[in-house]
């Protein structure tokens, strides 16, 4: 019988890796803590409406890339592609957010994507979440961006790139969109199969394409800036201003649109240069109409999610530290059979106290288990004459000496020294 392998676009976190990959969530989760916002899970399946709903029926998301299939009750589910909109059907539900009342919310964990694999794209992917909600006013924008780059710049990522664009709001988006209508139809001829299909359907889309021919029409297409009310303008100028107060460059890109419908106002993205073709660590903004569109009252909310698999890349490509390597601290030999037991029993007493401790338990020879200790600080060794005076031989691995030490006080004399 063939070997059945992970599916297509799916990986395993290896021991290799998974260290790593705990170092990444734990700074994410201090810098939360530090930025004010509280840890919550959200289901990894939703119904299908969820999404179609939330983050628009046009979008690529929606059209070609989701996992959805029907429950055995006949339901129509999908495994979540983004975080957003289950957090806000989270805090909807729960009335996180009524009567005027914020709420600063983080998640991670898996997210499924049908998109075509390549380097830093993957069909199951990890991300980091943060999302305000409740607040509609801009520092809440500039919070979130900050507290992105303080997330990338605790991990030590260099060479990032804050790009960000108003896309408007429900007031003057369509007379941008109907902007954009007239133009791109004027140019029809150099527009790509699927941008000629967005002219109808979500013509703000086009600008965001990466074939040559549909980007140099683009370039040319109407600037938003020049559409946005008042308000939105008013927003986007406090946003900016925020993050010039504190320090951060940013580029202005009027072709960043975002893959997302709920976007109103600010959308930005974090870019790489270390990452190839995939090459945003993060992406956000804000989202005033998606409460109403999942059926809620008015919430508005803006965030940002970063992919941890991308994240990893760049750390290896740029050489960044992940922290310790965790290690077993102590290692527990028995020199022969009779001492397994005794061995076993002092192991379970170190970890009691909290010192982490290992033993052989498949057998080997002594040899073979002190080949093991080498990779810890110190060896607890039991042999006859240890058992019969009830001591344990305690060997400092990198020092290479050793002391007897009486088996009830190894505990104490390890802790002192570790
Ligand atoms: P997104 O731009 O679709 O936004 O994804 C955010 C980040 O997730 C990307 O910048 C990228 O790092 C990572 N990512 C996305 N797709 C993949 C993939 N197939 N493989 C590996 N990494 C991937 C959202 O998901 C929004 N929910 C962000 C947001 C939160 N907006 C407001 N709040």
């Amino acid at each position: 019988m063939t070997l059945i392998n992970a599916p297509r676009g799916t990986r395993d976190i290896l021991p290799s890796e998974s260290w790593k990959w705990a170092y990444i969530i734990k700074t994410a989760s201090q810098t939360m803590q530090d930025f004010g916002f509280s840890e919550i899970h959200i289901p990894i399946f939703e119904h299908t409406e969820l999404f179609s709903r939330g983050v628009g029926e046009t979008t690529d998301i929606v059209e070609k890339e989701m996992y959805t299939f029907n429950d055995r009750g006949g339901r129509s589910i999908t495994l979540r592609p983004e975080a957003t909109a289950g957090v806000m059907r989270c805090a909807l539900e729960n009335n996180l957010c009524v009567q005027g009342a914020s709420a600063k919310l983080w998640s991670w964990g898996p997210m499924f994507r049908h998109e075509r694999p390549q380097k830093g794209r993957y069909r199951q992917f990890y991300q980091i979440d943060a999302e305000c909600l409740g607040i509609s006013n801009a520092m809440a924008d500039v919070e979130v961006i900050s507290l992105s780059l303080e997330l990338f710049r605790r991990l030590g990522l260099r060479n990032l790139e804050v790009v960000i664009n108003s896309v408007g709001c429900e007031k003057c988006r369509p007379v941008y969109r109907q902007k954009l209508v007239d133009y791109f139809s004027a140019h029809k001829d150099s527009l790509c199969e699927t941008c000629l299909d967005r002219l109808s359907r979500n013509p703000l889309r086009i600008l965001d394409c990466k074939k040559e021919q549909c980007g140099l029409v683009a370039d040319g297409a109407p600037d938003i800036f020049d559409s946005l009310c008042d308000e939105c303008r008013e927003h986007f100028a406090q946003v900016r201003a925020g993050l010039e107060r504190l320090g951060f460059s940013y580029r202005l890109d009027k072709r960043l649109v975002r893959g997302l419908d709920y976007y109103t106002k600010t959308a930005y993205e974090i870019l790489s240069g270390d990452l190839g073709a995939q090459n945003a660590v993060a992406g956000g903004g804000r989202y005033d109409n998606l409460s109403s569109a999942i059926g809620g009252g008015k919430v508005p909310g803006v965030g940002f999610a970063c992919g941890v698999d991308r994240i990893m890349l760049v750390m290896e490509e740029q050489g960044c530290s992940f922290g310790q390597v965790p290690k077993t601290r102590v290692y527990c030999a028995a020199l022969d059979e009779e001492s397994r037991a005794s061995v076993q029993v002092l192991t379970h007493e170190l970890r009691k106290a909290g010192i982490s401790a290992e033993c052989d338990t498949s057998g080997r020879g002594f040899k073979a288990q002190m080949k093991n200790a080498g990779a810890c600080d110190f060896a607890c060794i039991i042999g006859q004459s240890e058992r019969e005076n009830n001591s344990v031989a305690v060997k400092d691995m990198k020092a290479g000496v050793q002391e007897n030490v009486p088996v009830n006080e190894a505990v104490n004399y390890l802790r002192d020294r570790l």
